[in-house]
């Protein structure tokens, strides 16, 4: 065997109406970008609105159209575009679209010329993590140009939308002030946005003031922590992936599990373990086709190893092994590998 990525729907459920209401009365989109953090985007959508969800939110217009086809009927948030990116599926097939630079406006003001149907969209302004949006002082004009494509009825412009750098408190704050600011700019030359986002995970859980219509959660909806000092677990969610392998006898000290970098198991770990058997068992390599552990007294050919989860350690574990983020760790197991649904 080799590894087993285990997706507990149950779980991810649970998560989301947590997570629904702890941000009520905000709305709550969950983000299923990277292949829904590598847990399986079109498996995990019908769950995450089932559990309360009232939107998605994915990188690209690809990735949102692949959802409407699947028959999500509900708002598909798409922010991230390349140079050709044709906008006009998007606009036929009511996508809400992330726009970011003038060119994006007109492209989009475009498609609904060409769709004759107003395209839906989000105008970002950078408040401060310098992630793409329209910068503070291009603000007012971009607004102005929305407006004038509002008049010719080529777009409607839904919404107001940022996103936090979460580097600290403080830092939350002014954007949270500059997002203010900008929304009363955008009010100003005549635009009526009803859809106000700027938080994720982070500011979504803690900060009800970072909320305004509607947080994106991503990384918390699968019970991974954005925090270092506390893990999912102990924020009361539910982790959905779970890793587990078989192993075999390697030499007189160590085992050898059918699972290795190229399967996404992080490379150097310092300090890690699996479970075998109920015992803790440290890693002490990582090869790109297994991995070699402690072995454990007793140990028979073909035991079960926990690599994540099934009593084993959690992504946030392997993140603070390998001085990472849980995302990168759920994230990177690949595609390829197959994934069980149950739960
Ligand atoms: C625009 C946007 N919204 C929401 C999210 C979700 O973030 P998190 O996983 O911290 O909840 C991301 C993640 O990168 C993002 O880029």
């Amino acid at each position: 065997m080799t590894l087993h990525v285990d997706i507990d729907l149950s779980a991810f459920e649970r998560n989301v109406a947590k997570l629904v209401n702890t941000a009520a009365p905000a709305s709550v989109w969950v983000a299923l970008k990277s292949h829904a953090y590598g847990h399986g985007m079109t498996e995990l959508a019908d769950n995450a609105l089932r559990a309360g969800a009232t939107g998605l939110a994915v990188l690209d217009i690809p990735a949102a159209l692949s959802l409407r086809a699947h028959g999500v009927t509900a708002t598909l948030f798409a922010w991230l575009h390349g140079q050709e990116t044709d906008f006009a599926e998007a606009v036929a097939q009511g996508i809400d679209i992330g726009v970011s630079t003038l060119n994006q406006l007109d492209a989009v003001a475009e498609a609904g010329r060409l769709q004759k149907v107003p395209a839906r969209v989000h105008l970002k302004v950078d408040t401060g993590l310098h992630r793409n949006g329209f910068t503070e002082s291009d603000w007012v004009a971009a607004c102005s140009a929305a407006a004038a494509h509002e008049k010719q009825k080529l777009i409607v412009v839904v919404g107001v939308w940022s996103h936090l750098a979460d580097a600290s408190e403080e830092a939350d704050r002014i954007a949270l002030s500059r997002f203010d600011t900008a929304i009363a700019a955008a009010a100003s030359v005549g635009l009526k946005p009803t859809i106000r986002h700027i938080a994720a995970s982070a500011a979504g859980f803690t900060n009800a003031d970072a909320r305004y219509d509607v947080v994106r959660f991503g990384i918390l909806a699968y019970g991974v922590s954005p925090f270092s000092e506390s893990s999912g677990q102990q924020l009361g969610l539910s982790p959905v992936m779970s890793l587990r392998s078989t192993a075999e006898v390697h030499d007189e000290s160590t085992i050898r599990i059918h699972a290795g970098w190229h399967d996404g198991i992080p490379q150097n770990p310092k300090g890690a373990w699996v479970l075998v058997g109920g015992e803790r068992c440290t890693v002490t390599a990582v090869h790109p086709l297994f991995t070699l552990a402690e072995r454990p007294a007793g140990f028979d050919d073909g035991s079960s190893v926990g690599i994540i989860g099934h009593g084993g350690p959690s992504a946030e574990d392997w993140a603070s092994w390998t001085n990472t983020i849980g995302d990168e760790i759920v994230t990177g197991i690949p595609v390829t590998s197959r994934r069980v649904f149950g739960g």
